[in-house]
């Protein structure tokens, strides 16, 4: 075995990228639960290309055929239906772990520098991730793929003077079509894939470079043993974190588990019940609404009125609520990078934008008929409903959380941060 290593050794750097990467990799003791994060996403990314290459296998990307071809991975295709399943709860899983992932990077401020680069390479990785999912919903044509991927189109549409150009561009015909599934079948399997691995390799190069931020927002780098020139509060990855992180991949596995093998609708916030039924473009459902990670955003949408007979402001304040996301290294102007020394003001505001964004996601879900239910209750606001209004506010507060940021970060009483971590 040595002698076989040596020889690829003479070849290809793979003891040398281990211990650089892995075993002689220095990254802070202190840890937590907020780092499992990262693991797991890798983790979740890897599953979901394994799932997808087998669903590929029997999956048929034509209009006709395509409802057709999942029923038949789902019934008679040995294990196909836990391949199916696996696959739509890693789509869910996956913003869960990474909704979490990003969550960590507020609470420690481990956008900040030197980690700036990281964080917006991570920014592209969700953008990709939106991406996937969006054309990867069109692929069961079901009635909610169909319909669900008619609002996104139109909202393109919306874009003043080239808009409906734009939207005949992307779909490739004047409905979501053949054509259309045929494309983002290609986007799906092969063209984003693609990018979103190569923006997580250049991710954990970029992590690799300036070393992990930590719970108590330390640059351990700061302090070296002069004998061994490793950080003091550094300790190697293996075997201590990937041991770490296989605890968390098993509490994960579990729990993924339970959904795929016994909830893995989730009452229709997986997997919408309208999508059992084949797409029908002369049948609108009754309610549309996004899977429940769009959701937030499809509230804000949602939220804003049309102005000049055009919807195009609520596609604006959408874009800005994700791309804001962008300038947070540049926005937060704290002394202090971790939420244990910061003060009241910003937990205020990270509390006030996390309930939001929740309570965004929640109105997403619901159908304008419940919205509906309200209307005229509220006569000041031109007889909006209370649904309306009330994410109309949360909104404005997303958006005030970023954009009020230099001001109120740099006016927190901020608590004097430890030489080394605690
Ligand atoms: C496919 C998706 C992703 C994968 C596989 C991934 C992977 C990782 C891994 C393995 C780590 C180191 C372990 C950890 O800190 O948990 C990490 C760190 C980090 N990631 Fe990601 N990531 C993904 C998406 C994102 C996104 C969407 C963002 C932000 C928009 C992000 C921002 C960060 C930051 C700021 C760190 C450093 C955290 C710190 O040191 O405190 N990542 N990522």
């Amino acid at each position: 075995m040595e002698k076989f290593l040596t020889w690829i050794d003479d070849r290809f750097p793979l003891t040398a990228l281990w211990k650089s990467q892995v075993s002689e990799y220095y990254a802070p003791k202190n840890f937590n639960f907020w780092y499992y994060f990262g693991s797991l996403a890798l983790l979740v990314l890897v599953m979901q290309i394994v799932t997808g290459i087998f669903l590929t296998m029997s999956y048929k990307a034509d209009a006709t055929k395509a409802f057709e071809s999942i029923e038949y991975i789902m019934r008679d295709i040995a294990g196909g239906w836990f391949i199916r399943y696996a696959h739509s709860t890693g789509a869910s899983a996956f913003f869960i772990v990474v909704y979490l992932h990003m969550f960590r990077a507020l609470l420690y401020g481990s956008y900040r520098r030197p980690r700036e680069l990281l964080w917006i390479v991570g920014c592209f990785i969700y953008l990709m991730l939106m991406a996937e999912a969006f054309f990867g919903y069109l692929l069961p044509w079901g009635q909610m793929s169909y319909w669900g991927a008619q609002v996104i189109v139109n909202l393109f549409s919306t874009v003043p003077i080239i808009g409906d150009d734009l939207g005949t561009w992307i779909r490739g015909d004047y409905t979501i079509s053949d054509v259309t599934l045929n494309r983002f079948f290609a986007f799906h399997v092969a063209a984003v894939p693609l990018v979103l691995l190569i923006l997580v390799v250049v991710h954990l190069m970029a992590l690799h470079e300036v070393g992990s931020n930590n719970p108590d927002g330390v640059e351990i780098k700061d302090r070296k043993d002069p004998k061994t020139g490793h950080p003091i509060d550094g300790i190697p990855f293996h075997p201590y974190y990937t041991v770490k992180d296989i605890v968390g991949v098993v509490f994960f596995l579990i729990v993924f588990s339970i959904v795929v093998f016994f909830w893995p609708d989730v009452g229709g916030y997986f997997i919408e019940s309208n999508n059992f039924i084949p797409a029908n473009p002369l049948q609108t459902p009754e309610h549309i609404a996004p899977v429940w990670y769009f959701t937030p955003y499809y509230a804000m949408l949602r939220a804003v009125p049309s102005f000049l007979n055009s919807q195009f402001w609520g596609v604006l304040v959408m874009v800005a609520a994700v791309l804001i996301l962008f300038f947070l290294p540049w926005l937060d102007r704290s002394k202090v990078k971790s939420i244990r020394y910061r003060g009241g003001l910003y937990k205020g505001w990270l509390a006030a934008f996390v309930v939001s964004f929740l309570i965004l996601g929640y109105l997403g879900v619901v159908p304008v008929t419940v919205w509906g239910q309200f209307r005229d209750t509220v006569p000041l606001l031109g007889g909006a409903d209370k649904a309306t209004v009330l994410a109309r506010v949360l909104t404005v507060v997303y958006l005030l959380f970023f954009i009020l940021m230099p001001w109120y970060t740099a006016r927190d009483k901020t608590k004097p941060v430890p030489e080394q971590v605690t």
